[in-house]
């Protein structure tokens, strides 16, 4: 295997043209002075298992790298080995290889936890959270809640059966909701998070009346394009604290980085300026 100044790193989705994990990857490769890279690979879900092939007979040339969407979930099935992390989720976002063995685990709970650690510094001291949507991203925030001691979950889903669904498999901490219940479950509790697009691309967003949260209530969103979500505009008008996404996508590549170069990268205003940048271009 190549010396950890020159391994590469991949990520592979389809479509993968607008991740914005390259620029994160060569911002860090950069300051640290690595002579590593890190290379975007679209690749389709028939393309997956020869991938995988590759990459760990070697001669792929990749030490490990990260995965998106549609893969999450299928890669699980190809790994010599999840962590406990990637196997609650059921999904996985990093790759390494070790001693010839391809391992995985998810970090998105990292980036959420780390996130909100850096933009509100005692969040974790509620006890109920309101999670809006019940799909592959709200696994990974139910995920961190548990692990930082939220005792009561409220899952509330345009489906309701998912939300169902979901929290049964996460146990008697976690209740799924219908949307008409949300005004109620929003009273009192001392953390609220979106993972839908709800408002986005043209659709209405509900009135939802974040006053009656607790007394250190908290509102954030892991979307982040725009920055400002239609419900983070709509809690900030009503005076509520609350924290842009961006910081999720950031702090959940610092694990695959730290192992792939061997270096712990820093979350800086510098590189969230970056990707703002990026995103401003783009839009
Ligand atoms: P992700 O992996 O990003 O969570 P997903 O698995 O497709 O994506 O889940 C999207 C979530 O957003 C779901 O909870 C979805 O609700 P349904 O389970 O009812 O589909 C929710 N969602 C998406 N658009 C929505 C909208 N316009 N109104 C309400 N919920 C919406």
């Amino acid at each position: 295997m190549a010396s950890t100044l020159d391994r590469r790193a991949f990520i592979i989705g389809d479509p993968i043209s607008h991740s914005r994990s390259p620029l994160i990857h060569r911002y860090w490769l950069e300051s640290a002075g690595l002579a590593g890279g890190y290379d975007p690979v679209a690749v389709t879900a028939s393309d997956l298992t020869t991938f995988v092939a590759a990459l760990k007979d070697g001669t792929s040339g990749f030490c490990g790298g990260n995965v998106t969407i549609p893969h999450k979930e299928a890669i699980l099935d190809l790994v010599d080995e999840a962590d406990p992390t990637a196997r609650d989720i059921g999904a996985a976002n990093t790759l390494w290889l070790e001693d010839g063995r391809l391992l995985a685990t998810n970090t998105d709970t990292h980036g959420f936890a780390a996130n909100l650690d850096e933009a509100a510094p005692g969040w974790d001291t509620g006890k109920a959270a309101v999670i809006l949507g019940a799909g592959g991203a709200s696994r990974a925030v139910i995920h961190a809640l548990l692990n930082r001691g939220f005792d009561s979950i409220a899952l509330a889903n345009r489906t309701e059966a998912r939300a169902r669904a979901l929290a049964d498999r996460f146990g008697p901490r976690v209740k799924g909701w219908g949307l008409d219940s949300l005004q109620d479950l929003v009273r009192g509790a001392d953390l609220f998070v979106n993972t839908t697009s709800l408002g986005m691309g043209g659709t209405e967003t509900p009135h939802i009346d974040f006053t009656v949260m607790s007394d250190k209530a908290l509102v954030t969103d892991i979307v982040y394009v725009p920055l400002e979500t239609p419900l983070l505009s709509m809690a900030k008008r009503q005076g509520l604290a609350t924290v842009d996404g961006l910081g999720m996508l950031l702090h959940q590549a610092v694990p695959g980085f730290e192992r792939w170069f061997g270096v712990r990268p820093q979350v800086t205003p510098e590189l969230r300026r970056l990707i703002i940048s990026d995103m401003e271009t783009k839009a």
